[in-house]
């Protein structure tokens, strides 16, 4: 295979021709190969009335070894979901919660890791813990448990201030003391490289749009398969079970012993097609080198904004975040801020009054530069 430069793969993000675009944590541009790969079951479907099943379950089945290879894991253990949310339903759904349990969370998550478990759960007992805590360590989950806490869920990386947890320790300890392990990880997988098949979560769940350069409305979720045995069964339909061919309809199925059961109807395979696509540009690039480029270009985007007096909210070691900086000056309006690097084709986010700053594996550290000049006139 010819290497695949970083100039090449610049070719593959028109974007880059028209905006410096630094919202990954946002939304991720669709990389020209995903479009090609929708468009290719797109026109198949238009010209010739569909795609055959046994050709789109192909691209299915290798997207799902795709999935595996990122998260390090069995691909009989990766499902396919619409989002982050529908993976943590999922979740909710399966574990077998009974009357006294107490379950731990973030205080200030993403709303998607907050939302499921207030509205689904009104009987559960919640326990929370901060982003700030679990910078500074797992002892703040540890010291919440009993035995009756049934759950843990988190975030891997915090949407807002960036800092990325210690999900080993916490996934050891919950593991140890029996207890499920729920996992939003959608904003570090693709700009992080990690091997969950050794970090005791029981549910891993990351919606495709951001970091993972697919379309939305496509997402992945990990399942923990040595833990079937105590799952209620939730999500199942009739292409949970195993379907040779559809002549013989009425003979019932065996349920398939893979994480695939949870796919319960017809899949999005458009948004399957486009994941594919960009899983592949992620693999193909490498995995550590993708990590790699997104340190090196937040760590320069870290040190320019420290120089010129912005105030850092992202934790500064390595380990310690991902692929977003979140800054601010504390007496400007920094939604203002932002809007005027939109007009000027530099594309960021404003939460909470704060700036938040995404690169990508395909940016470059020019693009870093200008973008911190164009934000010093713009602040100042
Ligand atoms: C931490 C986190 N979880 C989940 C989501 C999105 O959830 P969903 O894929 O269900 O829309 C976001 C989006 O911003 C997020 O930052």
């Amino acid at each position: 295979m010819r290497e695949l430069t970083l100039e090449k793969v610049r070719r593959l993000f028109p974007v880059t021709r028209r905006r410096v675009y630094f919202n990954h944590a946002g939304t991720g541009p669709l990389p020209s190969t995903a479009v090609r790969a929708m468009h290719g079951f797109i026109r198949k479907a238009v010209q010739e009335g569909c795609v055959a099943y046994s050709e789109a379950e192909a691209v299915v089945e290798n997207t799902r070894l795709m999935t595996a290879r990122l998260l390090g894991v069995k691909p009989e253990t990766v499902a396919f979901v619409k989002n982050t949310t529908s993976g943590i339903i999922i979740a909710i759904g399966s574990i077998p919660w009974e009357e006294g349990d107490n379950l731990i969370m973030m205080k200030d998550a993403f709303p998607a890791n907050t939302y499921p478990y207030q509205l689904l759960l009104p009987g559960v007992e919640k326990r929370f813990v901060t982003a700030l805590e679990l910078t500074e360590g797992p002892e703040c989950v540890f010291r919440l448990v009993d035995e009756r806490t049934r759950a843990v869920a988190l975030d891997w990386v915090h949407f807002l201030s960036g800092a990325r947890f210690d999900i080993n320790a916490i996934g050891a300890f919950c593991q140890q003391h029996n207890i499920f392990f729920i996992l939003d990880a959608i904003q570090g997988l693709g700009a992080v490289n990690h091997n969950f098949s050794s970090t005791g979560a029981d549910f891993v769940v990351a919606g495709g749009g951001k970091w993972l350069l697919a379309p939305q409305g496509i997402g992945i979720l990990y399942v923990n398969m040595k833990k079937l045995p105590r799952l209620k069964p939730f999500n199942l339909g009739w292409l949970s079970a195993h379907w040779q061919e559809f002549n013989d309809i009425f003979t019932p199925k065996p349920l398939k012993k893979t994480a695939a059961r949870f796919e319960e109807g017809t899949k999005n395979y458009i948004g399957i097609y486009g994941l594919g696509a960009a899983l592949k540009l992620l693999l193909d690039f490498g995995l550590e080198s993708v990590e790699a480029r997104v340190r090196q270009l937040t760590g320069q985007l870290r040190e320019l904004l420290k120089a010129a007096d912005f105030e850092i909210m992202t934790p500064e070691a390595d380990e310690k975040r991902a692929g977003i900086i979140t800054c601010r000056k504390p007496d400007r309006d920094m939604a203002a801020v932002g809007a005027q690097l939109e007009t000027a084709g530099f594309v960021c986010a404003v939460r909470e009054g704060w700036l938040r700053i995404s690169p990508h594996f395909y940016n470059t550290g020019e693009e870093v530069e200008r973008f911190v000049h164009q934000l010093k006139i713009v602040a100042r």
